[in-house]
This record gives structure tokens, C-alpha cells and sequence, in this order.
């Protein structure tokens, strides 16, 4: 009933998660405006994302610069995405389907020194530049490229494309920057006002008139003086803007516009070109045959174990019947009486071990969708969506296994037992949120959540999850404990003497490695996902990366388990868990490592906000591969113990 249960859960996920996905399938069809009907459109719009930077973890968004706004403002339909940050708005840019246009004006800003208000909008541009902020477009649901010859005459694209650029007193700084020779004043602003932007189409087949999807959007920054007010001609010196100026100072937004047929993409294949330009994926294939490598390594050691423990049985066996007097119980059979005598804490354990059943399948629902293609980069905000989805919907399984656990370990209380497993962790998670959004609020960034947001979030969590969770574990509690294969004796064996290598916390400290060694190429990359803001599109590598970190974390937990058996120290229930779960601290370690090598990011508040969402993923990874550990050793314990009560 449980299975059918959740299979039903399962099912109600799949539609629901797919339903957020659909807005963003159908294709949209363009035809030229003097064809314009029902069924296609002619008006391109150009919609803009929050501008951010791999210098500060502050996004800000589109109008809190002083760029061009359009004035009848819309939002393309999102959902979640509002939670991180990404507000897309529409934009003063409007192109008209296979029209060229070259050299059109949208708007002028003019900033006078004397005017406080102007020179403060400047003075905030002028550190957007100084920054490296970066502009993200979108155009008919696809991120607008930027693609740049390299000097080893390859192309190198990328989705956004900065405000401009800045000259120190010494030589360019900035990457972006080294195109553009006529950038050659120290201690100067100089801003992309102009945009050369070039959309492919492919012709549809099959049709009586002209109908065409878009296949492609890619632009160009330039950077123009435009000295006449009137007549923009689109050449000539850059838009500079001296660090001190006295004069008024006039800037004069621009675009271009061309389309080109492209025979070669189809519709149902135009993303593969913006992540053609993404990292190559042979470094993916390394690290995937380094973790098969760790992986075999482990799985031959469990099996050389289970064949080493057979063997001796059967000798034990064979000596029994040829002389009669019974041999002494040695190594692990000797803990018997003591291996399921319930471990201290065991409400705390058998809260994690809710959770992280929730936390779990959350993951792999949300894995396994992303590595279905349902939760493409195309949709964005729908891989979070997902997952809160998921979270929420799955507080019965979290509540059912703590209150049958917290049984098993001879716990009363369940109620108390159903309040921890609903509050604790989500407790914390969403305390770290507030604290953080306090910051981005005070901070004034767009990534900050609205006070509504926040009680909608409280609202899932106390109008849905609470209750399903209630749900569980009534039905855990009501239900018969977890059975263990042999009795536990009265009196507590004493444990012997350990030596250095059977010290629980060395083994906890050696049992992480393993699986870390596994995910730790993949993690470069998901973290470069989130924070450097590139796109990560590989789930099925990570799906894959996934399935492997839950194979390793259990056989490293089950070995060392075992090891310690073997020593006579029976409790192995906190230091499965902790073995398990031990990946996190490395996990950790590495983010500290990421956050001091490869981001640049400076001030408390990038700092903290940092912190803050690495303490969210940390959480949920302690508690996933603790749960997975810990689990997955009970139940090869009990089957264990079950063959010998057999015997
Ligand atoms: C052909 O054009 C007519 C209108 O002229 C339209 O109603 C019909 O749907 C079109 N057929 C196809 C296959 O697009
Ligand atoms: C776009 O314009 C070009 C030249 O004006 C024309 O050859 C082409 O057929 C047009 N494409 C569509 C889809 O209307
Ligand atoms: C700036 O624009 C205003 C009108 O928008 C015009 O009166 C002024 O002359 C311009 N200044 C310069 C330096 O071009």
C-alpha cells in the first residue's frame, strides 16, 4: 500500500512537473508582417534578465540601471524563478520579423554633473562597468549569444555580454574588453551602446506561406559617440565616459538588426548551438571512468568480504559435524546479542532519517526528470520548481519512516518524533533564506524574494508539508516496528579496546573520501553552474554522477561497518550515518576552496549570500547520503544476521 502510495505521489510529481514545462515547448511561429494572421506573428520581442557578474554575487536587475526601459511593461510567464533572482522583463527593443534595420535610435539619456540624481545614475553605471556586469537577452525563449573569434581561430560563445568597458592606468583589464583596440584611454568608461544583432531562421516545410521559427540570436556590443543628435550614423570614435566629468554628457542607445535563413538547424535542435560553446564534455568522460574505477575497486572488496565470510561459515560447519563440540562465535557473530540495540539519540537519528527519505527522493525525482529532458535550460526556473514540488509532496514518506524508525528504536514519544521531522531541517533552511533575503533587501538587489513570497513559502510548507508529514507518521506509528532478525540481550557486551584504524572517527573521516573522489570533477562544474552563471545542461552525466555517489557512499559505509563489527564494537548506527554523510564535509571543503580560487567576490554581503546557499545544499547532501548510508547497512545487516539465526 505504501509502494502504491508513492507510486501515485510519483505520478502526480510527473504531471505536475511536466505541466510547468509545457508554456515553454511550443514553438512560435514568424511570418513577414504584411503576412501576419493568426497563426504566426510578426513582432520579435526582446525580452532582458537580471544583470550579474562573476565579481559579486549581487544580481541586479535590468532597471535598476538607467539603460532604456520599455514603458508598457510584461513578464513572460514564470514561476518559481522569482526565488533566484531571475525577473525578466520586456524591453524597448522590438523587431519586426525579417526586416532589416540598421543604425535604429531607442533612447537617449542625458546626465548633467549638476543634477544629483544624474550623476548618481552615472556614478551606478559606472560601477556596473567597473563591476563586469553583464547583460543576458532573450529572444523567443533563447538566450541571446555572444560569439568572439579566439586567437586559436576557434569560436567562443557565451549569453551575455558586458555594459562596457573600463581602462585602468594599466593595461586592459578585462577579457571582454581585449577586442575592441579603439579602447585606448586610461581612466575611461567606455559603454556598449549599440547592438548588432543577427536573428537565423529556418523556413517551415509543408506550409502554403512564408512561416519560419527562430533558430538563433546572436549580437554584437559596439560602441558609438554618436555626435549627432539626430542622425545617428553608426560609426566613428566610442561612447567614453571620463571617470571625472564636468561636461553634459548625452548617451545615445542604438541597435541594428538582420535575418538570415539557416538551413541546417531545426527548430527541435536550436539549443545544441548555444551549448556547443559550453565546456567540452571529455573531461566529463575522465571523471565518470575515474569514479567506474573507484567503484569496481569497492564492489571487489565487498565481494571478497562476503566470500571470505562465507567460506569461513562453511569451514565452521564442516568442523561441527565431523567433531561434535561447538566452536566458539568469533569476529561479528560475537555482537549478535548487541548489533540492533537501538543507538543513543535515536529521535534525532530517526529525524534525519525522515528527512532525508524526503530529501532523497526529492533529488532523484528531480535528477531523473532533468535526465529525461523535461527540465531543459530552455525552461528556466523549472529544475527549482521541480524541486520544491517534490519536497513538499513528499512529507508522508519522511514522516513514515521516522515514526516507524524512531519505533524500532524503542521511542514513545512519536509526537514529538512528527514535529521534529517536520520543523527541524526545513526550520533551518528557512531561517538561512530569511537571514539571507534580509540582506538582499537591504542590499536593494532583485534577487531578494517579496514579503508575499516568503508567506507563500510558509504557506507550502505549514499547509502542505506539515500535514502530509502528519499523515506518515500516524500511519508509521501505527504500524509494526522494522524487525530485527535476532534478539538483543539484556546486558550491553562490553566493547573492547580499539586500535587506530577501528576508531570510529578515523573510519568516518576515510569512508567519506571515497565518494567524494567521485563526484568532485562534476561538483567543479555545478558550482561553476550556479555561480559563475554558465548553463549546465549535462544531467544525464549528472544523473549518472548521482547513481554512482549513492553506490559508493553505500559500500564504503557497509565495509567500514563491517570492519568495526569484526573489532566488537557494535554500535554502528550514528557511525554509519556519519560515514556516510562525511562526503558533506568534503563537499564543504571544496566550496571554501571554490569560493577563494575561482570567484572574485568581495563584500560581506556577496559573502554571506554565498555561505548561505552552500549551507542549504550541504544540508540537503548530509542528509541524503546519511539516510542512503545508514539505511542501505541496516538492511544488509539484517540479512546477514537473519542467514546465521538460520543456521
Ligand atoms: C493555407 O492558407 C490558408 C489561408 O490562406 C490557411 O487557412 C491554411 O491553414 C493554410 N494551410 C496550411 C497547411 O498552413
Ligand atoms: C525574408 O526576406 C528575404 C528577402 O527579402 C526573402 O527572400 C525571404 O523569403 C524572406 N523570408 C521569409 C520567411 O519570409
Ligand atoms: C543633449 O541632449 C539635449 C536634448 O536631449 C540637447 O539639448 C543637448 O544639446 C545635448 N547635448 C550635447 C552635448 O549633445
Amino acid at each position: 500500500r505504501w509502494l502504491l502510495g508513492l507510486g501515485l505521489v510519483l505520478g502526480f510529481q510527473l504531471s505536475t512537473c511536466t505541466a510547468f514545462y509545457l508554456p515553454g515547448l511550443a514553438p512560435v511561429n514568424f511570418c513577414e508582417e504584411v503576412e501576419e494572421i493568426g497563426f504566426c506573428q510578426s513582432s520579435v520581442a526582446l525580452f532582458v534578465n537580471r544583470l550579474d557578474s562573476v565579481e559579486s554575487v549581487l544580481p541586479y536587475e535590468y532597471d535598476t540601471f538607467d539603460f532604456c526601459h520599455d514603458s508598457g511593461k510584461k513578464r513572460p510567464s514564470e514561476n518559481f524563478q522569482v526565488l533566484f533572482g531571475e525577473r525578466i522583463t520586456s524591453s524597448p527593443y522590438k523587431f519586426s520579423f525579417n526586416k532589416t534595420e540598421t543604425c535604429i535610435k531607442v533612447c537617449v539619456r542625458s546626465y548633467d554633473p549638476g543634477n544629483k540624481d544624474e550623476r548618481n545614475k552615472l556614478a551606478f553605471l559606472m560601477k556596473g562597468i567597473q563591476l563586469n556586469y553583464q547583460h543576458h537577452w532573450i529572444i523567443d525563449n533563447m538566450p541571446v549569444t555572444w560569439c568572439r573569434d579566439m586567437e586559436s581561430g576557434q569560436k567562443y560563445c557565451k549569453t551575455g555580454f558586458p555594459i562596457g568597458c573600463f581602462i585602468t592606468d594599466g593595461s586592459i583589464s578585462k577579457h571582454d574588453c581585449i577586442a575592441h583596440p579603439e579602447f585606448n584611454k586610461k581612466n575611461t568608461f567606455y559603454l556598449f551602446n549599440h547592438v548588432d544583432v543577427t536573428i537565423s531562421y529556418h523556413r517551415e516545410k509543408g506550409t502554403n506561406r512564408s512561416i519560419a521559427r527562430l533558430v538563433a540570436a546572436r549580437l554584437d556590443p559596439k560602441s558609438y559617440k554618436h555626435s549627432d543628435e539626430n542622425q545617428q550614423t553608426c560609426n566613428g570614435p566610442p561612447m567614453e565616459i571620463p571617470r571625472e566629468h564636468t561636461n553634459k554628457l548625452n548617451v545615445t542607445y542604438t541597435y541594428s538588426v538582420k535575418f538570415e535563413e539557416n538551413k541546417n538547424i531545426k527548430w527541435a535542435s536550436r539549443w545544441d548551438y548555444v551549448l556547443e560553446s559550453m565546456p567540452d564534455t571529455n573531461i566529463q568522460w575522465i571523471s565518470i571512468m575515474n569514479s567506474f574505477v573507484i567503484i569496481i575497486f569497492l564492489s571487489g572488496m565487498v565481494a571478497m568480504i562476503t566470500l571470505r565470510t562465507l567460506r569461513r561459515d562453511i569451514t565452521r560447519y564442516n568442523q561441527i559435524n565431523s567433531s561434535e563440540d561447538a566452536q566458539p562465535d568469533f569476529g561479528w557473530k560475537l555482537v549478535h546479542g548487541d548489533v540492533f540495540r537501538p543507538p543513543k539519540n535515536g529521535m534525532l537519528l530517526s529525524v534525519f532519517l525522515g528527512q532525508g527519505v524526503q530529501v532523497f527522493i526529492m533529488t532523484f525525482i528531480t535528477l531523473f526528470l532533468a535526465c529525461l529532458g523535461f527540465l531543459s535550460p530552455a525552461n528556466r526556473g523549472a529544475l527549482m520548481t521541480c524541486a520544491i514540488v517534490s519536497w513538499v509532496l513528499l512529507g508522508t514518506p519522511a514522516g513514515y519512516v521516522s515514526a516507524k524508525m524512531y519505533k524500532t528504536f524503542k521511542g514513545a514519544n512519536w509526537k514529538t518524533n512528527f514535529l521534529l521531522t517536520a520543523l527541524l531541517c526545513p526550520g533551518i533552511v528557512f531561517a538561512d533564506l530569511f537571514l539571507m533575503n534580509l540582506i538582499l533587501w537591504v542590499e536593494g538587489s532583485s534577487a531578494a524574494i517579496s514579503f508575499g513570497s516568503l508567506i507563500g513559502i510558509l504557506g507550502m510548507w505549514f499547509g502542505i508539508s506539515v500535514p502530509l508529514t502528519f499523515l506518515g507518521s500516524y500511519f508509521g506509528s501505527k504500524r509494526k516496528q522494522f524487525n530485527c532478525p535476532v534478539h538483543t540481550h539484556q546486558i550491553p557486551r562490553h566493547i573492547p579496546p580499539q586500535s587506530f584504524f577501528t576508531n570510529p572517527i578515523v573510519g568516518i573521516i576515510i569512508g567519506g573520501i571515497l565518494p567524494f573522489g567521485c563526484i568532485f570533477i562534476q561538483l567543479f562544474f555545478i558550482l561553476n553552474s550556479i555561480w559563475s552563471h554558465q548553463f549546465f545542461y549535462m544531467f544525464g552525466f549528472l544523473f549518472l554522477v548521482f547513481i554512482i555517489l549513492l553506490i559508493t557512499c553505500s559500500e564504503a559505509t557497509i565495509l567500514l561497518c563491517y570492519f568495526h563489527l569484526c573489532a566488537e564494537d557494535y554500535h554502528w548506527w550514528w557511525r554509519a550515518f556519519f560515514t556516510s554523510s562525511f562526503t558533506t564535509a568534503y563537499l564543504f571543503i571544496y566550496s571554501i576552496h571554490y569560493f577563494f580560487t575561482k570567484l572574485q567576490i568581495t563584500g560581506i554581503a556577496s559573502t554571506i549570500l554565498y555561505f548561505g546557499y552552500t549551507m542549504i545544499m550541504v544540508l540537503i547532501f548530509f542528509l541524503f547520503t546519511g539516510n542512503w548510508g545508514s539505511l542501505k547497512c541496516f538492511r544488509i545487516l539484517a540479512f546477514i544476521f537473519n542467514i546465521i539465526r538460520q543456521e
